[in-house]
């Protein structure tokens, strides 16, 4: 539905998964009902939109709010700066290695679909639950914060922005993209398209603000870039978390493998473009906001880029908490349409709960799985803070980022004769593991802390479920009369086969 591509057919037949593994995708028959329409996606998605979904995504707050984190982390403008250089490698390889993935198993879904064939279903739930219910709300959580901190930030110049006001905006944030989402597939692309373009200006706008400063001679903060203590292992590992949020969305064109015209050659392709254009986009915006201000005045200031516009735009420095806002607003937006995806790859399955993955029977979005995500976003809104939630966030995700690492190299193993289209040499997804493994463990070691560990305790909880719902398919007699209910209040019912 990336374009408003939601079509109906019928009746439905039992159908292979488009990977060619063969494995076969069961009708839906629960609640007592069987389907007789289709709800079925379209491939839509060229090169251009590909490219525009990577580049979308992965710009959103964190070249705005991360530098200052960065620098308190690794405590010289140096290193940072290598740092935001390797996270763009990093994020590179990894996304070569997907893009292996995805050509090989062209279902939507991402890691879920790849576990699902490397390690079978536990893994594959494990990822689901995690992600339902923790990463992808936490995306939405961080990235509302961001866009309420900016415009709060707008308008009190004096002080910093009063706590309470900064997570009210950021709930009336979740409710808005709710409603563009659950209202029409076609307004959510919409809004994604405008606000994609309007973040690119902005990003055009501090790079060309930088440059003008550096050719009146503010160089005086790029020399001398390697004074300053050196982090510790540890530290080194939670500055990748930093750095690595504002890169996260390198894998989202993954989630949407079915939707994608030829993925063969526009998945790799769009990759090849799209990273290497942020990691330039990111490291000429670090140089500008060096070019404006000092290490010390980043470190201090709530929201750098509004501290750069107040440098450099003088009358119009009122563009910089706008775009930023803007930026963030359209990477929430398409935070929370993802979500909708992997919901509906992982519950037709049977997974997640039904009504996770039901539509509206008119406006034919995916409101169910929209208001759950965004019921746990406003949760973690209301009690986390940027910075732990991006902790938190990273830690998590590496561990399956890594994971969809592992299953690679274990299919060549295991799948050796599967068609690869695009086949990555056996080094990269080596070196992303080994990195992953580090991300993960060196906090653990260096800094212990008691978060870490819940983290690992709750993704291995959902074998609690697993189990009893989707193991040996229980259902609980009142589940059905809950389903039946919400159903009824929103208007939704069940899809087929396929994702929306
Ligand atoms: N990189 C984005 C930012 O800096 C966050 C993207 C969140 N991830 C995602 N898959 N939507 O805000």
């Amino acid at each position: 539905c990336a374009n408003g591509s939601l079509g109906t057919e019928g009746p439905e037949a039992p159908e292979t998964d488009s990977s060619g593994t063969g494995r076969m995708r069961k009708p839906l028959e629960r609640n007592g009902s069987t389907q007789n329409h289709v709800v079925h996606l379209e491939r839509r998605l060229g090169l251009f939109s590909g490219v525009a979904l990577i580049v979308g995504t992965m710009i959103g707050s964190g070249i705005f709010v991360s530098p200052s984190g960065l620098l308190v982390r690794t405590g010289s403008v140096g290193v940072s700066f290598i740092i935001w250089l390797a996270c763009g490698v990093l994020s590179l390889l990894g996304a070569l290695a997907y893009a292996e993935l995805g050509t090989m198993n062209t279902s939507s879904g991402a890691e879920w679909a790849y576990f699902m064939d490397a390690y079978g279903p536990a893994p594959a739930f494990l990822f689901s639950w995690v992600s339902t219910l923790v990463l992808k709300p936490s995306q939405m959580a961080i990235i509302c914060l961001s866009f309420a901190q900016y415009a709060v930030e707008a308008f009190v110049t004096e002080c910093d922005p009063p706590r309470g006001v900064v997570k009210m905006v950021a709930l009336v944030a979740i409710v808005m993209i709710l409603f563009v989402n659950c209202y029409s597939v076609n307004l959510g692309m919409a809004v994604q398209n405008v606000f994609t373009a309007a973040k690119l200006v902005a990003v055009v706008v501090v790079i060309c603000g930088g440059a003008w400063k550096l050719m009146q001679g503010n160089t005086q903060h790029l020399s001398n870039a390697f004074n300053g203590p050196m982090p510790n292992v540890g530290a080194i590992a939670t500055a990748f978390y930093t750095g690595l949020w504002a890169y996260d969305g390198w894998n989202n064109l993954n989630y949407v493998t079915e939707e994608i015209k030829n993925p063969s050659k526009n998945l790799p392709r769009s990759i090849i473009i799209g990273i290497p254009l942020v990691t330039l986009c990111y490291a000429l915006i670090n140089i500008s906001y060096l070019a404006a201000m000092s290490p010390q005045e980043m470190i201090e200031s709530e929201a750098v880029a509004v501290t750069f516009g107040n440098r450099i735009l003088g009358a119009l420095a009122w563009l910089m908490p706008l775009s930023v806002t803007i930026s963030t607003f359209g990477s929430a937006n398409g935070t929370l349409f993802a979500a909708g995806r992997l919901c509906f790859a992982a519950s037709r399955e049977g997974h997640l709960l039904d009504i996770l993955s039901y539509v509206h029977v008119r406006r034919l979005t995916p409101a169910p799985g929209l208001i759950f995500h965004s019921l746990i976003a406003s949760a973690m809104v209301l009690h986390g803070t940027i910075d732990s939630l991006i902790d938190f966030f990273s830690f998590t995700a590496w561990i399956f980022y890594g994971g969809a690492m592992l299953a690679l190299i274990v299919m060549r193993y295991t799948k050796p004769n599967y068609p690869r289209p695009y086949k990555v040499p056996i080094i990269i997804p080596v070196v992303v593991l080994v990195i992953s493994v580090y991300l993960v463990a060196a906090p653990i070691f260096e800094t212990p802390r008691v978060e870490y560990l819940y983290a690992l305790l709750f993704i291995f909880a959902g074998l609690i479920f697993y189990v009893p719902f989707v193991k040996l398919g229980m259902t609980p007699r009142f589940m059905n009369k809950v389903t039946l209910f919400l159903q009824l209040l929103l208007e939704v019912v069940p899809t087929s086969s396929m994702a929306m």
